[in-house]
């Protein structure tokens, strides 16, 4: 078993600020402008894979390129979340750490 972390993540978080956020070591080199793959995250079910909206083209691109490639990888830069992904889990290859995201929605002011 990985060591786990549950996050909390804004709507319209990205993946890669939620882990920053959460002190997760998802390194991010080009802070989500889509040139590296260093933001590769695993998420661990087909079904929220499926969910979420397709990468483009310049994703996957990037995601060619990443270590330990699989069916469901995505740049964590380019998920944010949604109620859809309450729950998910992912996993970090590099780092072989898992982390939840538990949607939360800001109050209005
Ligand atoms: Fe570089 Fe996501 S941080 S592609």
């Amino acid at each position: 078993e990985h060591p786990k972390t549950l996050t909390q993540a804004p709507i319209g978080q990205s993946m890669l600020e939620v882990a920053h956020r959460n002190d997760i070591e998802l390194e991010g080199a080009c802070e989500g402008s889509l040139a590296c793959s260093t933001c590769h995250v695993i998420i661990n079910s087909t079904q929220v894979y499926d969910s979420l909206p397709e990468p483009d083209d310049d994703e996957n691109d990037m995601l060619d390129l990443a270590f330990g490639l699989t069916e469901t990888s995505r740049l964590g830069c380019q998920v944010f979340a949604s109620k859809e992904i309450d729950g998910m889990v992912l996993s970090l290859p590099k780092a072989t750490r898992n982390f939840y995201v538990d949607d939360f929605v800001p109050k209005p002011h």
